[in-house]
């Protein structure tokens, strides 16, 4: 196992203490997130939603009831993976192509727990390109304001979301305010969902290093 993917192993070990016994949990998509599957104890949680066809069909496989949204309650937790997360736990997400449902099942969560290896930590968002989940009709269009902002938009050819979308990597974009950037983008007419999480951060970091996980709160000092 490369040491990447131990940390990444690492962290998805310590969420499992942030899972209460018995809850709703909320499960995101990606490499990271798959290692919290395996490690997840099957009847430690009631069910879960999954953010991605492919983590339902992870955690059916373990034996974890899966359940499309619960429209009367929020999740107790929800558990995922990041492309880049900086100090106030503002994240990039969507390399993975399952940005809007992580959106969507992070925003019905009382608490996100963001698990990453030591790699997606940044001071400032913006060196990984941020994903755009478009409407496949206005991917031109969209490019073309995207490209007004700053940015270099690269379509991902070939590639739809579980909900038929089409993504755009948007490179070269400068995230002083990443609330504000995702709050432009998504404006945007054609855009389903921009990968930037600032208003929906994490409320905590569980960072893989070298030296261990490290707990990041909103704020806290990495190294
Ligand atoms: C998928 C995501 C993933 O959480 C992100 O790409 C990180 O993936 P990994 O855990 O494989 O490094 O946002 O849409």
């Amino acid at each position: 196992m490369s040491p990447q993917d131990r940390q990444k192993k690492e962290a998805a070990r310590a969420a499992l203490a942030e899972v209460p016994k018995g809850c709703w949990l909320g499960v995101g998509t990606g490499s990271t997130t798959n290692y919290f599957i395996q490690l997840l104890p099957k009847r430690w949680v009631k069910g879960a939603v999954a953010s991605s066809e492919a983590t339902a069909k992870a955690l059916k496989r373990r034996g974890i009831q899966v359940v499309p949204m619960i429209p009367s309650r929020k999740l107790a937790v929800y558990v995922d993976g990041a492309d880049e997360a900086d100090p106030r736990l503002r994240l990039i997400k969507g390399g993975g192509g399952a940005l809007t449902r992580e959106k969507i099942v992070a925003t019905a969560s009382r608490k996100f727990v963001c698990i990453a290896d030591g790699s997606k930590w940044v001071k400032r968002l913006g060196r990984f390109p941020v994903p755009l989940e478009v409407v496949p009709i206005a991917r031109h269009q969209v490019a073309a304001a995207v490209r007004k902002m700053g940015g270099r938009p690269v379509w991902r050819k070939g590639f739809l979301t579980d909900n038929g979308g089409e993504v755009l990597d948007v490179h070269g974009l400068r995230i002083a305010d990443p609330a504000k950037m995702e709050k432009r983008l998504e404006a945007i007419p054609g855009v389903v969902c921009a990968g930037i999480f600032g208003k929906r951060k994490a409320n905590l970091l569980l960072l893989g290093t070298r030296n261990g996980v490290r707990r990041l709160r909103a704020g806290s000092k990495t190294r």
